[in-house]
């Protein structure tokens, strides 16, 4: 049921590769509470031709091509999006990841380095270089709202995540230190959303996937915050009724973050 929570806002959305992408649910739910949007992604991922699906589902939204890690990309993404929508921009969901090392099956202990700069860049500093375009570009409107989606191995050991931990630990920081600027001088808040394990292309990704979605289900009182639901969340931080919400990470996880221990997890141990 949509409650028009965007109405006459808009908004750029990064990241739908397929209809499991996080991404995806959150563009199809922020049309549906009334925002207009521009989709966009990588050109190699562009090429798979899906997010034309999506383009049509969300009433014909542009998309265009950018790699997040290029400087010209995204100065020419924001441009053609201002151009689109006749004005600056409200919101930015950045729903970026990516990990060569973990791609190419390297051990957290023997990582690449250079393969490790790339995925720093990509899942991480490509949130400073958005931020940056929409600030050297005065983008986005005062009381804005960008929002990256990050996972509690951040904070907490998840060997399989690997460099992914470090990525993401990166990610938030940069949400504050930039959250700090953009709030002082217009009022954008930007903020992380800590979600559950997901079945996704870069969740999926994750050595142990099964074993780690399962074992978050079990130790969640909720159970795992789906895809869907985590989609809803976002919407809710694009709205007006978060305004002054701001350099957070906030967990979407079902209470896996506070959870020291489940009766589930401590009957299979008994067992
Ligand atoms: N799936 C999970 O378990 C989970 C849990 C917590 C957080 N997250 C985070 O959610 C976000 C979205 O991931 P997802 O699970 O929907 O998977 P996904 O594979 O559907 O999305 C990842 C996206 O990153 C894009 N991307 C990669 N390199 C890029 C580049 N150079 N330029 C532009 N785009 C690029 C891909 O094309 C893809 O669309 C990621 O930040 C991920 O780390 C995922």
């Amino acid at each position: 049921m949509a409650n028009s929570l965007l109405t006459g806002k808009k908004g750029i959305i990064f990241g739908a590769l397929d209809e499991k992408s996080i991404a995806w649910k959150t563009a199809l739910k922020c049309y549906e509470e009334g925002a207009q949007i521009v989709l966009t992604n990588a050109p190699v991922a562009l090429r798979m031709g899906e997010i034309n699906k999506l383009s049509a589902l969300c009433g014909n939204a542009p998309v265009i091509g950018a790699d997040v890690t290029n400087m010209e990309d995204l100065k020419s993404l924001f441009e053609k999006s201002m151009e689109h929508f006749g004005g600056k921009i409200d919101f930015v969901l950045h729903s970026i990841g990516m990990s060569l090392n973990v791609r190419k099956g390297k051990h957290y202990t023997e990582i690449n380095y250079e393969w490790n700069q790339k995925s720093l860049d990509i899942s991480a500093m490509s949130l400073h270089k958005v931020l940056r375009t929409a600030w050297d570009m005065n983008a986005i409107s005062d009381w804005g709202s960008v929002v990256a989606l990050t996972y509690i191995a951040a904070q907490r050991v998840f060997p399989d995540y690997n460099e992914m931990a470090d990525a993401k630990s990166l990610l938030e920081s940069i949400t504050r230190s930039f959250g700090y600027h953009y709030g002082v001088r217009n009022k954008v808040r930007v903020n992380t959303i800590s979600q559950s394990p997901t079945r996704t292309t870069a969740g999926s990704g994750v050595k142990g996937f099964d074993g780690f979605i399962n074992y978050a289900e079990a130790m969640s009182p909720l159970g795992n915050a789906s895809a869907e639901d985590c989609a809803s969340y976002v919407t809710l931080m694009f709205s007006d009724l978060t305004r002054m919400v701001t350099m957070q990470n906030l967990f979407h996880d079902g209470g896996f973050s506070f959870t020291g221990v489940t009766q589930a997890v401590i009957e299979r141990m008994e067992k």
